[in-house]
């Protein structure tokens, strides 16, 4: 029933609004953040690796656990789930494509203008400044800045980090926007993304949740749907006839 009443709503919609989160790429491979890690990596929390202060406190296993998930996402392909929304901005006037993942595959299956809001997981920063970074040799241990001699970090967003300026203000705008907001395989946990459907349903967006399992978004969102975005995805996109 949810399923038949969110289909209407997209169809119907003048702008959707959508926000994924790990479980977005769950089929393509990629592990989620509340996943026990498995083999080299068992003994690490992600939540914690995943901060300022433990890239503070040891570089060296930061970037080894980046440098992990860079090679595990390289060999991930898109799933049926983000072919689908590649299919949606299509089908309906207006789509704008949010994203906490970092692994690029909303871009590979072939969404454009995808507003990265945690960053990318395969971009380098200087942990000091703005240092143009392009040149360090990135095949050591615990790789430096080549201007300021600082560690070299991922271009991702860490836990107690700002969202970028341009992916905040971009994300925002949409969801005060839209009229149907789709929040897929997020567990709704972590803000300021977790603020963006609550936006939407205060502006008087329908709110449409995609998740097998129920979350912080479940209960207020309007029409929530019980699987995993790559079966639930196509499923919707056939109704809409496409
Ligand atoms: P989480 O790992 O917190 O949650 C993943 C969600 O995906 C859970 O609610 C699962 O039930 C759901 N899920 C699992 N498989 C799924 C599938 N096949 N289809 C649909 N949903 C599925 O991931 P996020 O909510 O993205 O931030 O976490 C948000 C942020 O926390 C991440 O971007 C990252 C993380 O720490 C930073 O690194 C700053």
């Amino acid at each position: 029933m949810n399923l038949q009443a969110a289909a209407d709503a997209l169809q119907a919609a003048r702008h959707v609004c959508v926000l994924t989160g790990a479980g977005a790429s769950a089929e393509s491979g990629v592990p989620t953040f509340r996943e026990a890690l498995t083999g080299l990596w068992e003994q690490h929390d992600p939540l914690e690796l995943a901060t300022p202060e433990a890239f503070q406190r040891d570089p060296e296993l930061v970037w080894k656990w980046y440098c992990w998930r860079r090679e595990l996402v390289s060999k991930a392909s898109p799933n049926a789930g983000h072919y689908a929304l590649v299919a949606l901005a299509q089908k309906v006037g207006m789509l704008t494509l949010i994203t906490q993942n970092v692994d690029g595959l909303h871009q590979l299956a072939g969404s454009d203008s995808v507003i990265e809001y945690h960053g990318n997981l395969f971009e380098n920063r200087c942990f000091a400044g703005n240092c143009d970074v392009s040149a360090a040799d990135l095949s050591v241990a615990s790789p430096t800045c080549p201007h300021c001699g600082a560690c070299i970090r991922p271009g991702v967003v860490w836990f107690g980090e700002a969202i970028p300026d341009h992916a905040m203000e971009a994300a925002s705008l949409a969801a005060g926007d839209c009229d149907v907001f789709l929040s897929i395989g997020t567990s709704s946990m972590v803000w300021p993304a977790a603020g963006l459907s609550e936006m939407a349903q205060a502006n008087g967006a329908s709110v449409v949740e995609i998740n097998p399992d129920a979350t912080a978004s479940t209960r207020p969102a309007h029409y929530a749907i019980t699987g995993k975005s790559g079966v639930i995805l196509p499923k919707l996109l056939a109704m809409l006839g496409a």
